[in-house]
């Protein structure tokens, strides 16, 4: 077994009044290798933290299953979970905000340690000093307040309590976000050497498509509660399949010229709200190429070529790789090859840059 996270048709809903139901996150299936970093992109709103918070069980699913080293952590009594949740840490990005502002940041550190009844007084001080160490802050650090910390700081102590208990994998959830441009890079650099040194598995959640670039061996796509498509890195830059993956990559900012993709409408179109979700396909409200069997049927993620995981009725139309020529002439205007028994149902209008 490689996979260290399995996750398998995960589902949270949210009571939203009158009856009505959120479904922030709808049937998700994804794994996550040892010493793998699998980011996860989407529009806000589409369900991101709402996922990775159900798979660290801050909120207990309506359904499915979330395996960590191929035991089943959804059913468990507090007390072992508790235990479980060692090997499953999350980062978020308001450092600040997960950080008790009158507790000194070497009390905070050893809490999960005392927590998880780990050592002796005298060795969690030692695994404060070594984790600040780590996270490359100086050892006085542990006596001082988060206030009198900078955002990047205040980050790395957040990724040292992550790390307190040795964890397999980290969930981080726009660890980079809230931080200024210049200290992103040092932040990104130390969760890369830490994967390096400690062999740490990340499901890397970012909306900012020229982070995830940097940092992901696989990224999946989700749009409005499902994942819509997952793939390795360069193979989703290079072939993206599903419509709305490429409009995602063409609406975002490419600093090298010469990567610049064509210049293609965008987007067009709000998403749909998650209480009311569309038949079929979610994104057959905004995609340029649905045909009727979108509202009908859902799409599920089909492999089309060596780990290249697609949710799209077209996708494979006239041969693999098709449907992303398909999707990519229709983006630019060219009108989408009807197929028989139903007629393309938009074309590209009023263009909205994709919100992130
Ligand atoms: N505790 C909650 N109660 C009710 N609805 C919620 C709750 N948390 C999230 N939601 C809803 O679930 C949906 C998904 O939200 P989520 O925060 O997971 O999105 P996101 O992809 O992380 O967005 P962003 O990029 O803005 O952080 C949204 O419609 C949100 O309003
Ligand atoms: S072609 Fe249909 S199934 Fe594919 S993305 Fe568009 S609406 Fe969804
Ligand atoms: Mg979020």
């Amino acid at each position: 077994m490689t996979n260290v996270l399995l996750v398998n048709d995960l589902v949270k809903h949210f009571p939203a009044g009158d009856g009505r139901v959120v479904h922030a996150v709808d049937g998700v299936s994804l794994e996550l290798d040892r010493g793998e970093t699998l980011s996860l992109v989407g529009e806000s709103g589409c369900g991101k933290s709402t996922l990775g918070k159900t798979i660290m069980q801050l909120h207990a699913p309506t359904s499915g299953s979330v395996m960590v080293e191929g035991r089943e952590i959804t059913r468990l009594p507090k007390r072992a979970l508790r235990t479980l949740r060692r090997d499953l840490q999350m980062v978020f990005q308001d450092p600040f905000a997960s950080l008790n502002p009158r507790v000194t940041v070497g009390r905070a550190l050893e809490e999960p340690l005392i927590v998880q009844n780990q050592g002796a007084r005298k060795e969690r001080r030692e695994r404060v000093a070594w984790l600040l160490e780590k996270v490359g802050l100086p050892a006085d650090a542990a006596g001082r307040h988060p206030h009198e910390f900078s955002g990047g700081q205040r980050q790395r102590i957040g990724i040292a309590r992550a790390l307190a208990l040795n964890p397999k994998v980290i969930i981080c959830d726009e660890p980079v976000s809230a931080l200024d441009v210049s200290v992103r890079a040092q932040v990104l650099n130390l969760l890369a050497d830490l994967k390096e040194e400690f062999g740490l598995a990340y499901l890397f959640i970012s909306h900012d498509l020229s982070v995830v670039e940097y940092v992901s061996d696989r990224v999946a796509v989700m749009y409005l509660g499902r994942i819509v498509e997952v793939a390795r890195r360069e193979d989703l830059w290079a072939r993206p399949l599903h419509p709305y993956t490429r409009a995602l990559l063409d609406a975002a900012p490419v600093a090298d010229p010469s990567r610049r993709r064509a210049r293609r409408p965008r987007l067009a179109g709000e998403v749909p709200s998650p209480t009311n979700p569309p038949s079929g396909c979610r994104f057959r409200t905004r995609c340029p190429i649905a045909i009727p069997r979108c509202a009908e049927e859902v799409p599920h993620l089909t492999d089309a070529r060596d780990r290249h995981m697609v949710a799209c009725h077209r996708a494979f139309e006239a041969g693999t790789f098709e449907g992303g020529a398909l999707a990519e002439r229709a983006l630019a205007g060219a009108p989408a090859t009807p197929r028989p028994g139903g007629a393309v149902a938009s074309s590209p209008r009023s263009i909205a840059t994709a919100r992130l």
